[in-house]
């Protein structure tokens, strides 16, 4: 038992610090772009680096804040921890995206690292929330606003799929919907910028 709560501790730990790593500033230092803090929205994420440098390093963006999600859920899960404490382990990673161990607790809002972490402990529900992701941004062309619609789905969606990750939906949901606040304000006063 006890080592079972020390490898509990070091998972959430390390979930944590993997998702403190903000990939958009390796990723735009390799192509050679400006930092996506200073340009666009300023949030360091897949987003704003495709506004920086296009859809290669932003895909790349996207690929490795998914993966720093889905590593830490997987491992836990092939620990054979619980559903709770994968779902915990979710929470660290995102988080650590959200209020990063480095670069002063300022981090993004999480929608890349949430994507990675639900594909590993919900694969049904996260594959229909990306697919609305997809949707909105075909139709309106604003990543926020796919964001925000995927994001506010995903509690509905795990109740009738996989009800055991619920609990992780809604919290996703509401650290997220939060982190999209200013988003949220241009988005009402129809302002807000798209991809
Ligand atoms: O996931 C981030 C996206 O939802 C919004 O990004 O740069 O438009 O604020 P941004």
């Amino acid at each position: 038992a006890n080592s079972q709560a020390f490898l509990i501790v070091l998972l959430c730990a390390g979930a944590y610090l993997g998702g403190s790593v903000l990939f958009a500033i390796p990723v735009c230092r390799h192509w050679k772009l400006p930092d996506p803090r200073a340009l666009g929205s300023g949030n360091p994420g897949a987003t704003n680096v495709y506004r920086a440098g296009g859809w290669q390093p932003a895909v790349a963006t996207l690929a490795l804040d998914a993966f720093k999600g889905w590593l830490p859920v997987w491992l836990a899960h092939t620990f054979g921890m619980s559903i709770l404490v994968q779902a915990m382990v979710a929470l660290f990673a995102v988080t650590g995206h959200m209020i990063p161990a480095f670069y002063r607790f300022k981090g993004g809002k999480g929608v890349a690292t949430a994507l990675g972490a639900g594909l590993a402990l919900a694969p049904l529900t996260t594959i229909i929330m990306a697919c609305l992701w997809l949707a909105v941004i075909w139709r309106w062309r604003i990543s926020a606003l796919a964001s925000l619609v995927a994001i506010a789905s995903g509690p509905a969606i795990s109740a009738l799929l996989e009800p055991e990750t619920l609990p992780l939906f809604g919290l996703l949901a509401l650290l997220i919907v939060v982190r999209h606040r200013n988003n949220l304000i241009r988005l009402a006063q129809g302002r807000e910028t798209g991809l």
